[in-house]
């Protein structure tokens, strides 16, 4: 019998083989240098533990609640799309894991199956990712079926004016998604021309004169909480707290977006610091441990949400492999607080870790 993998780097040994090119690279990669993608990952590894010692760990609570909902462990599903590249039951296997493993999973505009399908897969508090287009009513239109479908929150992407340039894509001459949720809504151009299909369909999509007005927009078109995803700045954390959103993602979007933007773990602080508890803060990139699970949340995030994992396990092994992804973070998040002497996630500290510049002091 083949090893079962022991780490999410063994999981995304494996997703790299079974998968074509293409969709491994349409997965993997980041945008420019990918020096932010690099980063996002590094940044963890700069941060150390500082453990307590003689705590009574013989019972770990990991679970936690965001927007009164409650999971068993604050590490959560990111939206990512196109989930059929990894496996033909797409985000359908995606969301029965998440539910499996009792955590939240934030399903992607660019899904490639059908919010509705997703919706009747199986009973799981779900929250619905939007991107906002040119024709807006293709976007409000996605809000609605995700309201009616009982998804419970939307999670506005603040990132993505226009799409960040990814030359592994463009290079591959990534085929054109199939996006099954905008069936009928969008018809766009996209030929035999060269370069990434997703590029041309993002051009001729995505809104770029979105911006702070358009939050009461979605507001009137929907009475969900809304959390806004793409904040790395503490000036624009004040500013949607002003503007009543529900919560925040700190994430540069898997440094698929910007290059050279900062990893997300080096700027959580000052994001968390600025938001002062008024919404939950939560984070995203370059998380592959349960160790930087652990991080971020001593340096303040509510949860995380995680991407390309969820992929690799996905094409590894479908549901069963984002299952494993899920469990295997929740349980080295698990040891990490026993060995860090925490027993639930309330006792993780700020003094539970120590950045780097904390060293040279
Ligand atoms: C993404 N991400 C993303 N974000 C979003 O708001 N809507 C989307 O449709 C997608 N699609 C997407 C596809 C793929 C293949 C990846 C890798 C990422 C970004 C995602 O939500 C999250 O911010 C990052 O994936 C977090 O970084 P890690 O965990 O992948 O390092």
């Amino acid at each position: 019998m083949e090893d079962e993998p022991v780490n999410i780097r063994e999981y995304e040994e494996i997703a790299k083989q079974v998968l074509p090119k293409m969709f491994f690279d349409y997965y993997n990669g980041g945008a420019g240098d990918e020096y932010t993608l690099r980063e996002n990952m590094e940044a963890y590894r700069r941060i150390m533990l500082r453990p307590r010692i003689l705590v009574d760990v013989s019972r770990i609570d990991m679970s936690t609640t965001l927007l009164g909902y409650k999971m068993h462990s604050p590490i959560m599903v990111a939206p990512t799309g196109m989930h059929k590249y990894a496996h033909p039951e797409g985000e359908v296997a995606t969301a029965r894991a998440a539910a499996a493993c009792n955590t939240l999973m934030v399903l992607s505009f660019s899904s490639s199956r059908k919010i509705e399908d997703v919706a009747s897969s199986c009973n799981a508090v779900r929250f619905f990712q939007l991107y906002v287009y040119q024709k807006r009513e293709v976007s409000a239109t996605l809000v609605r079926r995700a309201e009616e479908y009982g998804f419970k929150a939307i999670v506005l992407t603040v990132d993505t004016p226009r799409l960040g340039r990814r030359e592994k894509d463009i290079k591959n001459k990534l085929i054109l998604p199939q996006l099954s949720n905008l069936d009928g809504l969008v018809s766009v151009d996209v030929g035999p021309k060269g370069g990434s299909d997703l590029e041309a369909f993002a051009s001729q999509t995505l809104d770029p004169s979105l911006c702070w007005n358009d939050i009461e927009w979605l507001r009137s078109i929907t009475s969900l909480p809304i959390i806004l995803k793409g904040i790395i700045a503490a000036e624009d954390a004040i500013k949607a707290v002003e503007m009543g959103v529900s919560g925040i993602v700190v994430s540069n979007h898997g440094a698929r977006q910007l290059d050279y933007s900062p990893a997300t773990i080096s700027v959580l602080e000052e994001v968390v610091k600025a938001v002062s508890g008024a919404v939950p803060v939560l984070i995203d990139g370059g998380i592959r441990r349960g160790t930087d699970v652990f991080k971020a949340l001593a340096l303040g995030a509510k949860a995380v949400l995680v991407g390309r994992p969820i992929l690799y396990g996905l094409a590894a092994k479908g549901e069963k492999g984002v299952k494993s992804v899920l469990k295997m973070l929740q349980s080295e998040l698990e040891l990490t607080m026993a060995l860090c002497g925490t027993t639930s996630i309330n006792e993780i500290t700020r003094k539970h870790v120590q950045t780097e510049g904390e060293k040279l002091r």
